[in-house]
C-alpha cells in the first residue's frame, strides 16, 4: 500500500513538471497528494504524509505520529539507515504504521536550501506556515502513516 501509494506520487508530480514545469508540479502535489492517498486507502485503511515540519498544516502529525517521528529523528541519528526506518504499534485497538520518507535530489527544489524565487514564492501563496525547506539530501523529510480505521475490538 504504503510503496504504490509512494511510486504513484512520484510519477504523478514528475510527470506535471515535465508537462507543466515546477509551479504546476507544486498544483499537483497539493491537488493530487491527498486524492492519490485516499485511492490507496480503503474502507478500512487510511493513509497519508505527515512531517515534524509540515508545509501544509492539513499534514500535521497527531500526538503518537509526532513521537514516533520523533524516534524516527533519534535512531536517524543513531545512525539507521533511514530508507528502512519504520515502526507499527497497537493504539487504543488500532493497528497503526509510519515509514520515514528520506529526501531525495529530486525533492530538492522545493524542500532544499536553494529553491528558486519563482517556486518559493508559489509556496508562500499556497503555503503561509511552510516549515519545510532546507533539508539536505539523506534527511528524514517526513513519513507516510497507516491507520487500521475499522471500528475497535
Ligand atoms: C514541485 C514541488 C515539490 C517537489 C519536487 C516535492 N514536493 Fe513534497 N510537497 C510539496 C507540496 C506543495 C506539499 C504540500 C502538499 C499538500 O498540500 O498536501 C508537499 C508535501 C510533502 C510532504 C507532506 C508533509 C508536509 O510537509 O506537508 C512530504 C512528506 C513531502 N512533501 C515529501 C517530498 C519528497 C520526499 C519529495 C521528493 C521525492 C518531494 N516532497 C518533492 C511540493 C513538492
Amino acid at each position: 500500500m504504503i510503496p504504490a501509494f509512494a511510486q504513484q506520487l512520484m510519477d504523478t508530480v514528475q510527470k506535471a513538471k515535465e508537462d507543466g514545469g515546477p509551479i504546476a508540479a507544486i498544483d499537483a502535489c497539493q491537488d493530487l497528494a491527498p486524492n492519490i492517498a485516499k485511492q490507496h486507502s480503503t474502507s478500512d485503511w487510511s493513509l497519508g504524509r505527515t512531517s515534524l515540519k509540515t508545509r501544509s498544516d492539513d499534514n500535521a502529525p497527531d500526538e503518537w505520529e509526532r513521537g514516533v517521528l520523533q524516534q524516527f529523528a533519534e535512531r536517524a541519528a543513531k545512525g539507521e539507515d533511514v530508507k528502512t526506518i519504520s515502526y507499527a504499534e497497537t493504539v487504543n485497538g488500532q493497528f497503526r504504521l509510519m515509514k520515514a520518507i528520506p529526501l531525495q535530489e529530486g525533492c530538492l527544489g522545493c524542500h532544499g536550501n536553494a529553491i528558486k524565487p519563482e517556486i518559493a514564492a508559489a509556496l508562500d501563496a499556497k503555503y503561509p506556515n511552510d516549515q519545510a525547506r532546507g533539508y539536505s539530501v539523506g534527511d528524514i523529510r517526513g513519513a507516510f502513516t497507516l491507520r487500521h480505521t475499522a471500528a475497535k475490538q
